[in-house]
């Protein structure tokens, strides 16, 4: 496995690698992470990893300096599952003093995480465009766990036409259905024990919008559901799956995405409606 810290060393393993798969991260790998790895293996081509956590996607009162970082860590669990390349830049690498470009998403980027983390997104497709014009990848893959991220990065690469295949990984959950994040790490062990109430009433609202119950009277329930569980839900609602743009009824492509607040950590989750 080839370890370039400097765009010097990533430029000459770039050369001996040939074509890539790509996959983007901010470290504190888990098995989410592994299998967005795994799945870029299965896609036929080595595998870069980028393990940086960047700075721009985080607000003010965001958990930058306390983000977990293991890179002994993340680099044994990279070898293990194969990955060919690891990137591993540092931060003025990719912001140096003179840099004056960000990307902006608009729309897509206009409510959920983004209402709630203003610039969020433009430091995420900034940071992703940086990323796929160093790597330069055949395909990306990106967690659905992150579901508004993973059309964010779509929408990016379609309106800027970079030549890069987006693939969206299904989530991987642990076995009482909490979906995996390095986040989860700051839980308490009581928190723990509520987190999956979380998915818990995003599968029973899912049914029960299938089954033809009304959306909005499901989606109240369900963050009454969520609050009793201990948890404080920041939205729940069921939307275009692409679009992120809220629907009153029921109509594929549709997801339903949810936000709550349990402690200190904010955890994310959302589940397909129908096809
Ligand atoms: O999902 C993440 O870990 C980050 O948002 C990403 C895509 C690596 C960009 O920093």
């Amino acid at each position: 496995m080839i370890i370039a810290r400097t765009l010097e060393e990533l430029k000459t393993a770039r050369e001996t690698l040939g074509e890539v798969n790509f996959v983007p991260t901010m470290g504190a790998l888990h098995e989410g992470h592994l299998t967005l790895v795994r799945a870029a293996r299965a896609a036929g081509l080595p595998v870069a990893v980028s393990i940086f956590v960047n700075p721009t996607q985080f607000g003010p009162k965001e958990d930058l300096s306390r983000y977990p970082r293991d890179e002994a860590g993340d680099l044994a669990k990279l070898d293990q599952a194969g990955c060919a390349l690891v990137w591993l830049p540092r931060v003025d690498t990719m912001y140096p003093p003179h840099a004056s470009t960000s990307v902006h998403v608009a729309n897509v980027t206009a409510r959920w995480e983004g209402a709630t983390r203003p610039g969020h997104f433009d430091g995420v497709a900034t940071v992703v465009a940086k990323l796929f014009g160093q790597i330069r990848p055949q395909a990306a893959f990106f967690g659905e766990k992150d579901w508004q991220q993973v059309q964010v990065v779509q929408r990016m690469a379609t309106d800027l036409h970079l030549p890069v295949k987006i693939i969206p990984v299904p989530t991987v959950r642990e076995a009482d259905g909490l979906a995996l994040s390095s986040r989860n790490a700051y839980l308490s062990a009581a928190e723990r024990k509520t987190a999956p109430a979380l998915h818990a009433a995003l599968k029973e609202a899912a049914q029960a919008i299938l089954a033809g119950k009304e959306v909005a009277a499901t989606l109240h329930k369900t963050r009454q559901q969520l609050a009793e569980a201990g948890l404080t839900p920041d939205y729940v609602a069921l939307v275009h799956a692409h679009t992120l743009e809220p629907l009153a009824g029921f109509k594929a492509p549709a997801r339903l995405i949810a936000a709550a607040k349990l402690g200190t950590v904010r955890l994310l989750d959302n589940l397909a409606v129908g096809p």
